[in-house]
């Protein structure tokens, strides 16, 4: 695995010891590169009413847009989960409407890597294309 990546890595363990989840007990951490070599970390943080939650990646993501970030290259995630730990539904489009078709980098308990492209995980994306093509219909 390429250097940046490895790093990513880290980035995504060291993410994870800040998840604040006191309800479900599953702690996450992501790390997302951009394409100028900036990290933006995150973890997920989970609220009493639980439908507020949010992922890890959603928090780096968001974090990263915030800082003014709009090109990104690879984004890693982390748990204690001794499997790869995917995506939920929701951080799929975000990622693919913010990000587009980066690396999504896995991590199982073993530490080892598995690298899959957002396409792979969300085929057939709704996305902005979809809007602009009815522009002209909805005036
Ligand atoms: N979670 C993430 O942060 N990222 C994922 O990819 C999967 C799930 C969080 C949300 C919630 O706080 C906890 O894991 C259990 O679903």
């Amino acid at each position: 695995m390429r250097a940046e990546y490895r790093e990513l890595v880290k980035k995504a363990h060291e993410a994870k010891k800040r998840s604040f989840a006191p309800y479900s007990n599953f702690h996450v951490g992501a790390a997302l590169l951009s394409a100028t070599g900036e990290i933006y970390t995150g973890c997920n943080i989970e609220i009493s009413t639980y439908a507020l939650t949010i992922c890890a990646e959603r928090t780096a993501i968001f974090k990263a847009i915030s800082e003014g970030e709009r090109c990104f290259k690879a984004i890693a995630v982390v748990s204690d989960d001794p499997g790869y730990t995917p995506p939920c539904g929701s951080c799929r489009q975000v990622l693919m409407d913010l990000a587009g078709n980066i690396d999504f980098l896995m991590i199982n308990g073993k530490g080892d890597v598995e690298i899959l492209k957002m396409k792979t995980l969300l085929p057939h994306a709704f996305g902005k294309k979809n809007l602009d093509r009815t522009k002209k219909k909805r005036g």
